[in-house]
């Protein structure tokens, strides 16, 4: 390369690079930028000896201070829940509502706990809301399968219904069509008579025949006035509020081929503190009794 021109008017040395005649000066870089970068380089060697840096195929470069985020995300996390459960501990003495409700501290405290374990582990299947699907109760209403005071709910989440659970709570609706204990006639008569139970028109004849069907077959569980009976987990059939609803259609679904919900029990998933403010929080969900 020839040697670089001396610029007439800066006395600067150019670096030879000329565009259109317009020429480059070859300024040294300013002192304080050099300075800086040097002390850029100086830093990242000292933080890649030191910090998580490089990838590599099976894992990373750990540096010397072995830092790592998630495990300190994890380590706070862990902080977190046991600050918790050392709050949600106050909980196991709660034995009644009436517990609750003299402590505004603990009522806030379940109301709390209760609403996010509540959207973690029964949203699924009685909705965000509480407001239930066909076949998972409605939450929110005052009308009970098992009961709503605390206990029955509190029982309820603990051993569940019809679940893997020595004493889960069990009631059996047979399937009567099916299973041939019923000729059709008389699930058809029975379907009209439950219709008519709630107050829907119903065919009269139908009922008269299925009157004493329904005293002999039905009432032992759902009661002689069909009102129910929490302790074997019928339904009342005359409020008209239904589990698997009221149509004809569902009735005779019913009838025909049994019911048998499945709540799980939740003693193996959940701690005691946690089942009781879920069930502080489903009985103020349901204008509980
Ligand atoms: C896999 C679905 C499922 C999940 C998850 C579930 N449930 Fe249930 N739950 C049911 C079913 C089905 C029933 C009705 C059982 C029956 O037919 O008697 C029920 C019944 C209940 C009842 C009794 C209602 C009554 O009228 O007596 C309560 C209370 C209840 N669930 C609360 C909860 C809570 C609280 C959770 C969360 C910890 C939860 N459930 C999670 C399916 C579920
Ligand atoms: C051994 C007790 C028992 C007998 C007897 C019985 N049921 Fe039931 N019945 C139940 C239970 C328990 C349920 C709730 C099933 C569930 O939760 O999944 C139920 C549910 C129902 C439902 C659904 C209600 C709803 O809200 O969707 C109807 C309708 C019904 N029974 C009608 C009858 C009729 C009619 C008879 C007589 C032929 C009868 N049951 C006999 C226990 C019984």
């Amino acid at each position: 390369m020839a040697e670089n021109e001396i610029d007439e008017h800066s006395g600067i040395e150019t670096t030879g690079h000329s565009w259109d005649g317009i020429k480059e000066l070859n300024n040294p870089l300013p002192r304080w930028w050099v300075i800086t970068w040097y002390i850029c380089i100086v830093f990242s060697i000292i933080y890649m000896i030191l910090m998580p840096a490089w990838p590599g195929i099976h894992s990373y470069t750990k540096g010397l201070r072995n830092h790592s985020e998630r495990a300190n995300v994890a380590a706070a996390m862990a902080d977190l829940e046991a600050g918790r459960n050392v709050t949600l501990k106050k909980l196991l003495v709660v034995r009644s509502v009436g517990d609750i409700e003299q402590d505004p501290d603990l009522l806030q405290l379940s109301m709390a706990a209760g609403a996010s374990l509540f959207g973690d582990n029964c949203a699924t299947c009685h909705g965000s809301g509480g407001q239930g699907f066909s076949g998972y109760p409605n939450l929110i209403d005052d009308d009970w399968l098992w009961g709503g005071t605390f206990a029955a709910i509190q029982q309820t989440l603990q051993h569940g219904v019809r679940a893997d659970d020595p004493e889960a709570r069990i009631g059996v609706m047979l399937a009567y069509g099916r299973d041939g204990m019923l000729p059709r006639e008389q699930v058809s008569d029975l379907v009209e008579y439950v219709t008519s139970l709630s107050g829907g028109e119903a065919d009269a004849q139908a009922i008269a025949r299925a009157t004493p069907v329904f005293a002999q077959t039905c009432a032992s569980c759902h009661g002689a006035d069909g009102k129910g009976n929490q302790t074997l987990g019928a339904p009342n059939l005359t409020d008209g509020i239904w589990l698997y609803g009221g149509e004809r259609q569902n009735i005779h679904e019913t009838l025909q081929n049994g019911r048998g919900g499945v709540m799980p029990a939740w003693t193996t998933r959940l701690s005691d503190e946690q089942i009781v403010a879920l069930a502080v929080y489903v009985h103020s969900l349901g204008g509980g009794e």
